[in-house]
């Protein structure tokens, strides 16, 4: 059985913890955003901190919890991408051109979202290879679509959004990593 002293002792070092640490929430998304500045040159700290702050629980969220969270993002950035999709698709549906790769972005956001949905469960499950698998099927959605521009040699109308999501993608890849 512990002795009362220690107990005590315990306590308090516990406590002077509390009190010189912030929050574990914050040290986790401040970790996290650093881990993910280290090992992504694409990415700094600072635009993670802002991709997860468009999601109030990951204030409270631990690595895990951040990792779900950059998942459902993605989730809402891959189906953002496909209305803005059907919205290029109906201003610009006379430039023949275009139409073909369009389509196959629009399929690849679409598998995008399921792939998201099926990470995010994975996560949550710590399934953490199959989550990665996920996550990497779904962040080879952008540069898929890009090429299909490319290769038809014309520019891409959505440069922006595919350039955005692929960022969005190795911030997913890089906190479930280091799960
Ligand atoms: C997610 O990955 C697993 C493992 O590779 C795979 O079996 C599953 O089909 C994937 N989910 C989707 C929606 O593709």
């Amino acid at each position: 059985m512990m002795r009362r002293s220690q107990a005590l002792s315990q306590l308090a070092v516990l406590l002077l913890f509390l009190l010189v640490t912030p929050s574990a929430s914050t040290l986790t998304l401040d970790e996290a955003c650093k881990a993910v500045g280290a090992s992504n040159r694409g990415v700094r700290y600072d635009y993670c901190v802002k991709f997860f702050q468009a999601c109030k629980g990951s204030a409270t969220a631990d690595r895990r919890g951040l990792a779900v969270i950059a998942a459902k993002i993605i989730r809402a950035a891959a189906v953002d991408n496909g209305k803005r999709i059907a919205t290029i698709k109906a201003s610009r549906g006379d430039d023949k051109r275009i139409l073909g790769p369009l389509a196959d972005c629009d399929e690849l956001y679409s598998s995008a979202v399921d792939q998201l949905d099926a990470a995010a469960r994975a996560i949550a499950s710590g399934n953490l290879q199959d989550a990665v698998t996920n996550l990497s099927a779904a962040a080879d959605a952008p540069q898929t679509c890009e090429d299909g521009f490319r290769e038809l040699g014309v520019s891409s109308p959505l440069a922006a959004e595919d350039s955005e999501f692929s960022k969005e993608c190795s911030i997913a890849l890089a906190v479930t990593n280091t799960l």
